[in-house]
């Protein structure tokens, strides 16, 4: 099997993170099950940092960057296409119920999707949760400012260890974190824990299978940010399949920075 790292590092010069499980998924068709630093580790990366190390460099980096979060560029390029999409897609599941429900938004940053589901009109309760404390806080500011702190609630945890009961949800978003997740295999089988018979989940990430997209989030992005691994749509798949998921479907959005929309149900 071709090892892309190497591959990679040779003709790009630089590292792009690919394991050979999913050079597999590309050219076999078939999903293939991917854990980030399990698949690291058989790369022999030298600059590879443990899973705990991976975390820390993300609260790191968006504790840092709370403060100046809702001024970022890409809230028009990339995180509010994400909230549109995303509201499209918990609006088809509510003509489908229409019965109140519940919410949770995994790596919701400063809570502008809480906010706007707070502010829906739908019968909703809302938990945003993230792992960086300054984002909560200013999620918390934010739903005060708006009026809506009563509907929503903020939580500062990992998403690989979800504090909540079985079956707490009827929908679990998202959106633009999943790529911080070393351990997205296990970070999937805790949201299909936490979603009630029927419910929803749609994780939105950016899509590195175009020339594009794999230059802006395996090149670019991955210079930026470090350690993230923006996981192609069938390693995606195969999460869902192996967490119990059905009816998997795909959107893809977007165009200067391509994001893609996994939707399961369970
Ligand atoms: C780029 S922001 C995306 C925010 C928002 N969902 C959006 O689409 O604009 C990624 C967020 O994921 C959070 N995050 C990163 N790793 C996390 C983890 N292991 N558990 C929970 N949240 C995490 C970060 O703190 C950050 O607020």
């Amino acid at each position: 099997m071709v090892n892309l790292h190497t591959w990679s590092t040779c003709t790009l010069g630089h590292p792009v993170h690919l394991s050979t499980c999913t050079w597999s998924s590309f050219t076999l068709g078939h999903p293939a099950c991917f854990d980030y630093h399990d698949a690291m580790m058989d790369s022999q990366n030298p600059t590879m940092v443990s899973p705990e190390e991976m975390k820390q460099n993300a609260k790191t980096e968006f504790e840092a960057w709370a403060g100046s979060y809702d001024r970022s560029l890409l809230n028009h390029f990339l995180f509010r296409p994400s909230y549109i999409m995303l509201m499209e897609e918990i609006a088809r599941w509510y003509v489908e119920h229409r019965c109140p429900f519940r919410v949770l938004d995994i790596g919701c940053a400063t809570g502008t999707l809480t906010g706007l589901l707070a502010r829906s009109g739908w019968s909703v309760e809302v938990v945003g949760l993230d792992y960086a404390e300054n984002m909560c806080h200013n999620a918390r500011q934010k739903a005060m400012a708006s009026g809506v702190s009563d509907t929503v609630r903020f939580v500062n945890a990992d998403s690989e260890e979800l504090p909540f009961a079985t079956e707490s949800f009827d929908i679990i978003t998202c959106s633009n974190s999943f790529h911080h997740y070393p351990n997205q295999q296990r970070a999937v089988c805790e949201m299909h824990r936490l979603l009630t018979p029927g419910g929803r989940l749609i994780i939105i990430d950016g899509f590195r299978d175009c020339v594009i997209g794999w230059f802006v989030y395996d090149v670019i992005i991955d210079r930026i940010e470090h350690q993230v691994h923006h996981a192609p749509w069938p390693v995606v798949h195969g999460y869902y399949e192996q967490a119990g998921l059905q009816d998997i479907r795909r959107r893809k959005f977007n165009f200067l920075f391509p994001a893609f929309a996994t939707i399961g149900d369970k």
